[in-house]
């Protein structure tokens, strides 16, 4: 065997040894307690017949966008949209970006240089810190939330400093002390950034605007895939961070720009959030509903989160195997989430929550976990 497939081979070997070989799984019928479509809008039929309308009325729209944004990629539309969605969430401007990795991959590659500082809480997205290894910038984590933490690496930061948080944290469920943490960036001067993935559609505008915070943070990224239901990301923030990013960052320059098809679902969704007062209520009557049926042990304890990630920590990546395989085989999707994507020890099952879960799904949901952990 030559030498790179020799490689290969060994790493899934070593994975497989490890019992966290991952493999593609198709659809299934199970109860979806898995899946980012917190408000339903991914599988929504009336969301769709709006989508469909909106491209018909452009006949002469393209299947693809046939080239970059800086190429032949680049519609009137497009730039409409990002005007609308910015003024949404209160920002001077947006940059569209064809998913939330390629916006973060190319905000925190191109703006810190060699010399300055990036500093990352330890759970932030594994997309903001593929995005800092780009750079030639220095870099530091935080401890998860700790503000002492975060102003002794503030106070270690030399050049132009950005520290990267998220307003809901994707394996956590959790949401920092933004308002304590805009205090120490502000005082040590450095550029606030926040990842509004998870928080936007669910805390209306994403948590920066609802707390009027968004002239004290440097940029927001907000992703489309989750409670939007449909895919993309817009970079928010100054008009001169717009004409940088689209000067510098290379996941922005050099990629196809998105299908018209993908800028309309985007822009319907949008349109869509404004009228979907009940599916916000739903969700959170599952969310309270889940927290108050689910049993506390201090041996696996559930994470303390208001959002619709909820998470149980197993301790070990066989206990979470383990749980999460009775959970299906009980007919609901819930997969175990292992180190290393979540640190050793804090291995965990992560329940995600939606508006079109049923009262029965999270009873059989609770008295399931009750029966595996206490039972
Ligand atoms: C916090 C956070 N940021 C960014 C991303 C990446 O977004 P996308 O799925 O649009 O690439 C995700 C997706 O998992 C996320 O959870």
């Amino acid at each position: 065997m030559r030498s790179f497939e020799n490689f290969i081979e060994q790493k899934l070997a070593e994975r497989q040894s490890a019992g966290i070989y991952r493999t593609l799984k198709p659809e299934n019928l199970l109860i979806d307690f898995c899946s980012n479509d917190y408000l339903g809008f991914a599988r929504s039929s009336a969301l769709k017949e709006k989508i469909t309308t909106e491209v018909n009325q452009y006949p002469d729209s393209m299947n693809g966008s046939a080239g970059s944004r800086l190429l032949a990629g680049n519609l009137t539309y497009t730039e409409t949209l990002e005007k609308v969605i910015a003024a949404w969430h209160n920002s001077e401007t947006g940059l569209l970006f064809n998913s939330g990795y390629d916006a973060n991959v190319g905000l925190f590659s191109s703006l810190p240089q060699r010399g300055d500082t990036i500093i990352l809480d330890e759970l932030i997205h594994a997309s903001v810190i593929d995005g800092a290894r780009l750079s030639h910038a220095n870099r530091y984590t935080f401890k998860h939330n700790d503000l002492q933490s975060l102003e002794d690496k503030l106070k270690q930061a030399k050049g132009n400093c950005y520290v990267g948080i998220e307003s809901v944290y994707s394996m956590d469920g959790d949401t920092p002390p933004i308002k304590e943490i805009i205090e120490i960036t502000e005082r040590y001067n450095a550029a606030l950034i926040v990842d509004e993935a998870h928080a936007v559609g669910l805390y209306n505008k994403g948590i920066v605007v609802e707390q009027g915070l968004q002239d004290k943070v440097f940029a927001q990224i907000v992703t489309f895939g989750k409670a939007l239901g449909c895919h993309g990301a817009i970079v928010l923030g100054s008009n001169k961070l717009r004409e940088y990013l689209i000067n510098f960052a290379r996941s922005f320059i050099y990629t196809t720009a998105a299908s018209f098809h993908q800028l309309a679902s985007v822009k319907i969704a949008y349109e869509f959030l404004q009228g979907a007062d009940s599916e916000i209520e739903s969700l959170q009557n599952n969310i309270a509903a889940f927290k108050q049926g689910v049993q506390h042990n201090p041996a696996y304890p559930l994470l303390v989160s208001d959002s619709p990630i909820q998470c149980l920590v197993l301790n070990s990546n066989e206990k979470a195997r383990e749980v999460a395989a009775a959970l299906q085989a009980a007919g609901m999707d819930i997969r175990p989430i292992f180190s290393p994507t979540v640190p050793q020890g804090s291995e965990r099952i992560r329940i995600c929550l939606h508006s079109y879960n049923t009262i029965e799904d999270i009873a059989l949901l609770t008295n399931t976990i009750n029966t595996l952990l206490h039972g």
